[in-house]
């Protein structure tokens, strides 16, 4: 069986993610809002679907999202409980007595997860008891308030501590580039550098990508969080499809994430869609009836981008692409010819895309389920905008010594600063790894250097299938 995935949410961003996620799984699997499932079940009807791979399943047919929710004030979670009432274990709900939130400071979210591990650490283990082939987590928050930054952090950190064979991926939601609060600078970079050293693979959405699409998608430029959260859920849906609806090829995380992984730092990834039929987003206005080569082209359009770009055109190091609807084989290895030509690939990468054909929920038809749409993950010089924005306003303020009162009573930082200066220089230095990878003496030099790439020893995912790759 395809080992399963743990899945914690953390903050307001987070469980609203996260509450679309569930969503979206609940309808392709035929699960009910209160989690029993819509179809009859017994020993000898077998689904075709794994739902196992993210749901729990009891005797009395019920399925349970393996999930662990956190925040540090209640109302998120309040609301979630009411409008899927028995869906999640409470005992998996993790809510500071405080009621305070981390007033969008990254180090009081960082500091309620010192206090709590130990608590956190049973929830997972006891999580992970009820798995009989666990192979991972996935964290969902936004690395711009205090909790999802500082206690998303804090957990990320633990788990690569305390669980360090397993996969583990997160879901970063970036803020917009209107700064919506002072200290946002702050928050992202501290949560960078765990992002960078604790996480496996980062999937990076930015606010303002989003809405941008959100607002295509509905034909409507007045979008709610709760619209581009389907947007993203799309997304993760897509990534786990293979997975969930077991294929030959990629029906692991890990064998997803590794093949666009070349080394453990440059591990994040930029998701596009192209189009969002409306059994991903119920209100989709922009449905295009396309075939697979369209789709592939149309994937590395800037609009369709998750994370805004900058006018540079990428430089590509490798490409997953999940396709769905009815799709010739012959359109994919046309786009994929015109691809190589069209795109910039690096040096020492030049075919680096690679198709997974997925497979349509029977759960979840709607009208226009047979139009080909289409997920690319890329891994490519792109995010260094992000990055390098994310440093521009950081320096802007810390320069300064802006704003710096906020964090003087967190741990890290009781005898100096020092803890913004190193996670500055950790986030430079993914920048320039992937300015290098660009070039052709890339590889040479990090062949040079046997642990670093992915498949060396503990640098390595935990890789079941090898033989996928189109
Ligand atoms: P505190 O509020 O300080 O306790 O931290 P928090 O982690 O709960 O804050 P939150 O998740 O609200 O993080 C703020 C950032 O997340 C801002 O950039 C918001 O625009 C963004 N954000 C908040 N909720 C959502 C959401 O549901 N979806 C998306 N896409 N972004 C969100």
């Amino acid at each position: 069986m395809t080992g399963e995935i743990i899945t914690l949410k953390v903050g307001q961003c987070g469980n609203q993610v996260g509450r679309e996620f569930w969503s979206q799984l609940a309808k392709e699997h035929g699960i009910g809002k209160d989690g029993l499932s819509l179809v009859e079940e017994s020993p000898t009807i077998i689904r075709e679907d794994n739902p196992l791979t993210f749901f729990k399943q009891n005797d009395s047919n019920r399925y349970t999202p393996r999930a662990l929710l956190f925040d540090l004030e209640p109302s998120i979670i309040n609301d979630i409980r009411s409008n899927f009432p028995g869906f999640f274990n409470d005992r998996n709900v993790w809510v500071s007595q405080d009621n305070l939130g981390a007033g969008n400071t990254w180090s009081t979210g960082y500091d309620y997860g010192t206090e709590n591990q130990d608590q956190f650490i049973n929830m997972i283990d006891r999580e992970i008891d009820a798995t009989e082939n666990f192979e991972g987590f996935q964290l969902i928050h936004s690395v711009a308030g205090g909790t999802g930054s500082g206690l998303g952090s804090n957990l990320l950190e633990l788990l690569a501590d305390s669980y360090h064979k397993k996969l583990v991926t997160t879901y970063s939601v970036f803020p917009s580039n209107e700064s919506e609060v002072v200290v946002q600078p702050y928050n992202t970079m501290l949560t960078l550098r765990r992002l960078i050293e604790d996480s496996d693979a980062s999937v990076v959405f930015d606010n303002n990508a989003l809405s941008n699409i959100t607002a295509r998608v509905l034909r409507d430029s007045n979008i709610s969080y709760a619209q581009s959260n389907q947007v993203i859920s799309t997304v993760m849906s897509c990534i786990t499809n293979s997975v969930r609806l077991p294929s030959y090829m990629f029906s692991s995380l890990p064998s997803i994430f590794s093949t666009i992984v070349p080394t453990p730092s440059m591990h994040f990834l930029v998701p596009s869609f192209s189009s969002f039929t409306t059994d991903f987003v119920p209100e989709s206005k922009n449905i295009k009836r396309s075939t697979a080569y369209d789709v592939i082209l149309d994937l590395f359009d800037h609009n369709n981008s998750m994370v805004t770009h900058s006018s540079d055109e990428p430089v590509y190091i490798a490409i997953y692409d999940l396709l769905q609807g009815y799709i010739q084989q012959s359109d994919i290895t046309r786009a994929i010819l015109k691809t190589q030509k069209r795109v910039q690939f690096a040096p020492w990468s030049k075919s680096s895309l690679h198709v997974n054909i997925g497979k349509k929920s029977s759960f979840n038809q709607s009208p226009n389920s047979d139009y080909v749409s289409g997920l690319m993950l890329s891994n490519s010089t792109a995010i260094n905008s992000l990055l390098k924005k994310t440093c521009h306003s950081f320096d802007t303020i810390y320069n300064r010594g802006a704003f710096l009162h906020k964090f003087q009573n967190g741990r890290v930082f009781e005898n100096g600063w020092d803890e913004f200066k190193e996670s500055r220089e950790v986030v430079q230095s993914v920048i320039e790894e992937y300015a290098y990878a660009a070039q052709d003496s890339y590889v040479d030099d990090i062949l040079l250097d046997d642990n670093v790439l992915m498949g060396n020893d503990d640098a390595s995912m935990n890789i079941q299938d090898d033989d996928n790759i189109i």
